[in-house]
């Protein structure tokens, strides 16, 4: 949940919206919670009567995020939270590579992501055939898949991995002997984690010569061309622009961001970390490069934390999936993901071996 205190099930309309009055006010606009209570009561009310689980990643806006999950968090926290539930229906208020996760990991439960349009330039941005290809170019070497890919692509894959925890899958990887490793599809996340680790990073664009240049004993990180098409938009001079005005600020950025960005911010980490911070380390305020929503999100759950909201990157993905389409979908059991039994079997372990390095 993201908030301490409790919605009833039971609640009545106008305990709804004094409910969300209260938590919201200042985050979402007055007349946006008076025409959002009503949804809000209903899928409440819905998710108890078909034994529904609703699961929120950190970048749904305010009033879904807040006022309508179970539990929220990153890919990583909700991939665990997937793997353990015992409802009938698991409604995953996220893109589409997320409700996959979910049914990979629950395939005898109706998994539904509120929208079909609700992709991820990264997910889009690898087939199988590329990782195939990938593979036959470098024999042995070890394939990594970020959990933002689909599950085609992930049953090439020997590991999947979060930002939350790409560095523990990397060093578990390199401790039992690997030194090729194949990071895909990120590319900004494969460099910023191979920089944090002093490890030497290439592109698979880069040229055979060069790759021949590094001794077969030596650890190298190759990545994928695809990026983020959210956080690629932040730039070394926005965060100049930040530090000049707010000198005082933490600045907190995504690992999906470009890494003359992450080389000037404070703090890097998935969404769960930055959660994390801003929870425990106590600051002036923090400043957030990543998806916007995320900072209202943390300003309704943190009301004694200054968040500045200086940036807005919204990802149209996850835009997508509204409240009113929350309720469309517990109400038709809309949009079902599906999977065949090859690819669920195939797909199943490298996120299991995700899950396990923690
Ligand atoms: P997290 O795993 O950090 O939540 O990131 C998911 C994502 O889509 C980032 O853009
Ligand atoms: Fe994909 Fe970027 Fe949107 Fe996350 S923010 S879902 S990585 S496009």
């Amino acid at each position: 949940m993201a908030i301490k205190e409790a919605l009833s099930p039971s609640a009545t309309l106008d305990e709804t919206r004094q409910f969300m009055l209260k938590h919201l006010r200042g985050i979402v606009p007055e007349s946006d919670i008076d025409a959002q209570a009503e949804t809000v009561r209903a899928i409440n009310q819905l998710k108890q009567e078909k034994n529904a689980v609703i699961l929120g990643h950190n970048y749904m806006e305010a009033a879904l995020y807040s006022m309508v999950t179970d539990h929220v968090g990153d890919s990583l926290q909700l991939s665990v939270v997937a793997s353990k539930t015992n409802a009938d229906i698991i409604v995953f208020c996220g893109v589409w590579f997320m409700g996959e996760t979910a049914k990979i990991l629950n395939p005898h439960r109706t998994v539904l992501v509120p929208s079909k349009d609700a992709g991820c330039s990264l997910a889009e941005g690898i087939t199988v055939e590329d990782i195939r290809a990938l593979k036959n170019r470098f024999p042995g070497a070890v394939v990594v898949s970020y959990i933002n890919t689909y599950a085609d692509a992930k049953t090439e894959s020997d590991y999947c991995c979060t930002s939350g925890n790409a560095d523990k899958v990397l060093n578990t990887l390199i401790a039992s002997g690997h030194h090729r490793i194949l990071f895909l599809p990120d590319r900004y996340l494969a460099a910023n984690t191979a920089a944090k680790m002093g490890i030497p990073f290439l592109p698979s664009d880069a040229d055979d010569r060069v790759f021949e240049a590094v001794p077969d004993d030596q650890p190298l990180v190759i990545g994928w061309h695809a990026t983020c098409e959210v956080h690629e938009l932040f730039t070394p001079e926005q965060v100049d622009a930040i530090r000049s005005e707010h000198p005082e600020t933490v600045i907190l950025a995504h690992p999906e961001c470009p890494p003359e960005v992450m080389a000037k911010v404070d703090v890097s980490g998935s969404t769960k970390a930055m959660v994390d911070y801003i929870r425990d380390v106590d600051a002036p305020s923090y400043t957030l490069l990543t998806e916007s929503a995320m900072s209202d999100n943390l300003a309704v759950e943190f009301p004694h934390r200054t968040i500045l909201r200086l940036t807005n990157q919204r990802c149209k993905h996850m835009n997508y999936i509204t409240l009113d389409d929350t309720l469309k979908a517990l109400t038709h059991l809309q949009y079902k993901v599906e999977l065949d039994p090859a690819t669920i079997e195939k797909a199943l372990l490298p996120i299991q071996r995700m899950i396990a390095i923690r």
